[in-house]
């Protein structure tokens, strides 16, 4: 009986000790670009070898971004083995070549698949082979792996279920690979996924707009900013919300929307996923991409996002906790024409909201990031003027 009990501890730990992601990885938010938002279907080994030299060239590898993602479309079919075949009139080269080629840049290379029989394209999925695929993947040299949920939610299968058969793919194959949970929010993945993947999409489809929504569910990226301001507590060091990749130099947005939509993903502490021709962009984009004080917001150690302190019709606030007490401030403009803003500060109430104990004589000086400028201290109201969809970039400092 006792060796029976004993034969029984040990399996049982034996199987919880498998039944892990990996830890230590993506402990600030994952910084990369990824083919999706630009190309589409549109890709070939060219295209990402292209992204991966201008990566370098611009600088922006140089900024802190590091991955070069392919998503869907890559694969074609599976050999009689069961082993997924890249479609080789788009990728002669094959994907291990591909992932080579990123790294001698110095880069980390990211792969896409899906838990349903296929892809949102319609291409093969993982599911029934995830083991499999962890093993090539680990064997092409994959940094990070975006899974999707197309065909997956329509065959009923459970999504948790899905996502940690597929962790312990990963973890098997031996290799540390960033997991990316794509299941668009559906199943409030901020309340399960901590332990599964180091990041998980909070929302259906961004789209390259601030405020709209099409008849996919795709969204514009303040439609997406009001979807995460309940759920700004889930997260942290190596479980991150997803509120999806950058349209930043796509076109669709003014350069004050471009300029706002990156602030606000850097107060939201998202994976900073850039979804822009990086061959062909504007100054000003490239200005806005590298912009160290923004990119520090967002990689700050704590991992907090920020909270949403004033929501007015126009104007709202939006507060994040930094390291060493500092913070950061955004005020949002989200209407389309100028708005005046009067602040008057109540640090007293941000103990109520944030782990800090405010004092009534606290009080904390003002930078402006944008502009490189002092802009006072708490002690007085802030005011001022914001063109429409502009933002106020801040950073408190205490004195
Ligand atoms: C889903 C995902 C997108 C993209 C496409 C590819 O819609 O949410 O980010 O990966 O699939 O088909």
């Amino acid at each position: 009986m006792k060796k029976l009990i004993i034969v029984l501890i040990i399996i049982v730990l034996g199987g919880n000790l498998l039944a892990q992601k990996y830890e230590n990885l993506a402990q600030t938010p994952p910084m990369g670009w990824s083919s999706w938002n630009k190309f589409g279907r549109e890709i070939n080994e060219d295209i990402i070898r292209r992204m991966a030299d201008a990566m370098v060239e611009t600088g922006l590898k140089d900024a802190g971004y590091e991955y070069i993602n392919l998503d869907d479309t890559w694969q074609i079919d599976r050999d009689d083995e069961g082993n997924i075949l890249v479609d080789s009139t788009r990728f002669p080269s094959g994907i291990k070549a591909l992932a080579d080629y990123v790294h001698s840049e110095g880069l980390k290379f990211g792969i896409y698949s899906c838990a349903g029989v296929k892809t949102c394209c319609g291409h093969p999925g993982s599911r029934g082979y995830e083991f499999q695929d962890a093993r090539t993947y680990a064997s092409w040299g994959v940094d990070y792996l975006k899974y999707d949920f197309c065909y997956a939610d329509m065959d009923g299968q459970n999504t948790t279920a899905s996502y940690k058969l597929m962790r312990d793919a990963l973890y098997k194959a031996g290799r540390p690979i960033v997991f990316s949970i794509c299941e668009w929010g559906t199943t409030q993945p901020w309340l399960w996924a901590k332990d599964i993947g180091h990041l998980y999409r909070t929302t259906i489809d961004i789209t390259d707009c601030s405020k709209c929504l099409m008849v996919t569910g795709a969204r514009g990226w303040l439609n997406i900013l009001e979807e995460s301001a309940p759920i700004w507590k889930y997260n942290g060091p190596g479980h991150w919300n997803d509120p999806d990749m950058l349209e930043v130099g796509n076109g669709g947005l003014t350069p004050t929307e471009n300029k706002s939509h990156f602030a606000m993903w850097c107060m939201l502490s998202a994976p900073l996923m850039l979804g822009n021709d990086l061959e062909n962009m504007t100054p000003d984009v490239l200005e806005i991409l590298k912009n160290k004080e923004l990119i520090a917001i967002d990689q700050d150690p704590l991992g907090q996002s920020a909270y949403r302190y004033i929501q007015d019709e126009e104007i709202e606030v939006w507060i994040k906790q930094l390291e060493n007490d500092q913070w950061a401030m955004a005020v949002l403009n989200t209407s389309e024409t100028e708005q005046d803003f009067h602040l008057e500060w109540n640090l007293m109430y941000m103990t109520r909201v944030f782990q800090k104990e405010f004092n009534a004589a606290d009080s904390y000086k003002l930078y402006d990031i944008w502009n490189n400028k002092d802009m006072g201290t708490t002690a007085k109201p802030l005011e001022g003027k914001l063109e429409g969809r502009d933002v106020l970039l801040l950073r408190l400092t205490g004195e």
